[in-house]
C-alpha cells in the first residue's frame, strides 16, 4: 500500500512549495488559500468554519464520522538549511515540518476522493492554524464541525527518527506546557552599597536554584518533569545593583498530579525564597496545551493496523515537546503518532539547519489512509 510514483512527485513538488512560502501562526492566510484551491479541484467539500485560516474539508457522509488532522503553521526563525527550496520569507521558516505534515494531508484527500465509493461514513480532514501558536486547535473546535467526530488521528514528524519509521505509544506521548514569566522587585543602589537597597540579583539566582530542588527531590523520579529557565535580565552596568530582575521559562509533564504539584511549588518557591531575599515577585502563568494523551484501546488497534501494512512499526521515547492536537483529545479519544524523517544525525525540530526527507511523505500518507479505513470499519461494527 503505497502511493503510485504519479502522485509522489506531484507531492514532493507541492511540499517543496509551501516550504518555500512559511506563514507564521494565525497569519497562515496564502497556505490556507493554496489547501481551499488543491481539494477544491479535486471536488472535495469545504466546511464553513468562519475562520480566517485554516480549513476542515470533508469526503463521505453519515456515520461513523473520524478526524485526520495536520498544522500548517511555521516557525519565527531565519532558514539555514541551503536547500534549493528554502524559504522566500526572510526569517519565516517551516522548521517543524508542518510542510510535510500539510503535504502528506493533502496526498491522503487526493486517495480518500478517489476512493469515496469505499467510503462508509465521514472523513473530516483538519489543515489547522497555529499549531505553534496553541491556539489553533481550541479555534477549530470552537467552530462545532468536530462536534459529531468519534476517533481523530495525527502525527509529527521526527527528524531524530529513521525515515519512516512510525512509533506509536499509548497515553503520554508528548508533554503537558506550562510556561512562566517572574518579575523580582527590589530596591536599586550602589555596587559598593548593597546593604541600602534589595538586591534582585542575588534574589533571582537564589529561587532559579532553587527551584530545581522540588524537580529533584518532590516528583516521584519515575516520573517525567523538567523545568528550564531560558532567560533572565537584570542591570545594564557594572556598579550599579538593578532593583529589577525578570525570568521566564516552561515546565513539561506527564502527569495531571505533577502539573498541578509543580505550579504549587512554583509559586511556594519564589515567593518565599524573594521574601527570604527582601524582595518581591510577580509571577505571569501560561497554560499551553495538555499532555497528548493517546487513548490505550484506540492505539493498540491503530499500531496493529499499521503493523499490517507497515514493517517499520515501534513503541517510541515520548517526548518533552508539547503539541496541541492533545486540545482534540481532551474531546475525542485519537491517537498522535511520530514518523520519522531523517535519521541519523539530523538536528532537531526547531532549528535552522533542520530538514525532512521527502521520502516521509508517502509513509505519512499511508498512515492517514489506512488508519482512516480502519477506524471507519471499526466504529461501523
Ligand atoms: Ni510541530
Amino acid at each position: 500500500m503505497t502511493i503510485s510514483s504519479e502522485h509522489y512527485d506531484e507531492l514532493v513538488a507541492i511540499r517543496h512549495y509551501i516550504h518555500e512560502h512559511p506563514e507564521l501562526s494565525g497569519q497562515e492566510v496564502k497556505t490556507t488559500q493554496y489547501l481551499k484551491h488543491y481539494l477544491e479541484d479535486l471536488g472535495i467539500h469545504i466546511l464553513d468554519t468562519g475562520l480566517k485560516t485554516g480549513l476542515v474539508a470533508q469526503i463521505g457522509s453519515g456515520q461513523p464520522v473520524i478526524a485526520l488532522r495536520a498544522d500548517i503553521d511555521a516557525l519565527p526563525i531565519v532558514e539555514n538549511t541551503g536547500l534549493a527550496f528554502a524559504s522566500k520569507t526572510e526569517g519565516v521558516m517551516h522548521a517543524c515540518g508542518h510542510d510535510l505534515h500539510q503535504t502528506s494531508l493533502l496526498g491522503a484527500a487526493k486517495i480518500l476522493k478517489n476512493r469515496e465509493s469505499e467510503i462508509k461514513g465521514t472523513v473530516k480532514l483538519i489543515f489547522q492554524h497555529a499549531e505553534e501558536g496553541h491556539f489553533g486547535a481550541d479555534d477549530i473546535l470552537a467552530t462545532g464541525v468536530l462536534a459529531d467526530v468519534q476517533a481523530i488521528i495525527g502525527y509529527h514528524n521526527m527528524p531524530t527518527l529513521p525515515v519512516g519509521q512510525i512509533g506509536i505509544r499509548e497515553k503520554g506521548i508528548m508533554a503537558a506546557v506550562d510556561q512562566f514569566y517572574v518579575t523580582v522587585k527590589g530596591i536599586g543602589s550602589h555596587a559598593a552599597h548593597p546593604h541600602e537597597g534589595a538586591d534582585t540579583i542575588v534574589a533571582t539566582s537564589a529561587i532559579i536554584s532553587s527551584l530545581q530542588q522540588f524537580v529533584a527531590r518532590q516528583i516521584n523520579p519515575q516520573n517525567a518533569v523538567v523545568l528550564s529557565v531560558t532567560h533572565v535580565e537584570a542591570g545594564n552596568t557594572w556598579n550599579v545593583l538593578p532593583d529589577k530582575a525578570i525570568f521566564e521559562g516552561t515546565i513539561r509533564t506527564f502527569d495531571k498530579a505533577d502539573r498541578a504539584f509543580a505550579k504549587q511549588r512554583f509559586y511556594d518557591i519564589v515567593t518565599h525564597v524573594a521574601a527570604a531575599y527582601d524582595v518581591t515577585a510577580e509571577i505571569s502563568w501560561i497554560l499551553g496545551p495538555n499532555v497528548t494523551y493517546n487513548d490505550p484501546e484506540l492505539t493498540d488497534f491503530i499500531f496493529k493496523t499499521t503493523q499490517k501494512w507497515h514493517e517499520d512499526v515501534v513503541v517510541p521515547e515520548a517526548s518533552n515537546g508539547g503539541e496541541d492536537f492533545a486540545t482534540y483529545q481532551e474531546r475525542i479519544p485519537g491517537v498522535f503518532a511520530f514518523i520519522g524523517s531523517n535519521a541519523p544525525g539530523s538536528p532537531g525540530l526547531h532549528f535552522s539547519n533542520m530538514t525532512v526527507k521527502d521520502e516521509t511523505i508517502p509513509v505519512a500518507v499511508d498512515y492517514y489512509v489506512a488508519s482512516a479505513f480502519a477506524l471507519l470499519e471499526r466504529l461501523a461494527t
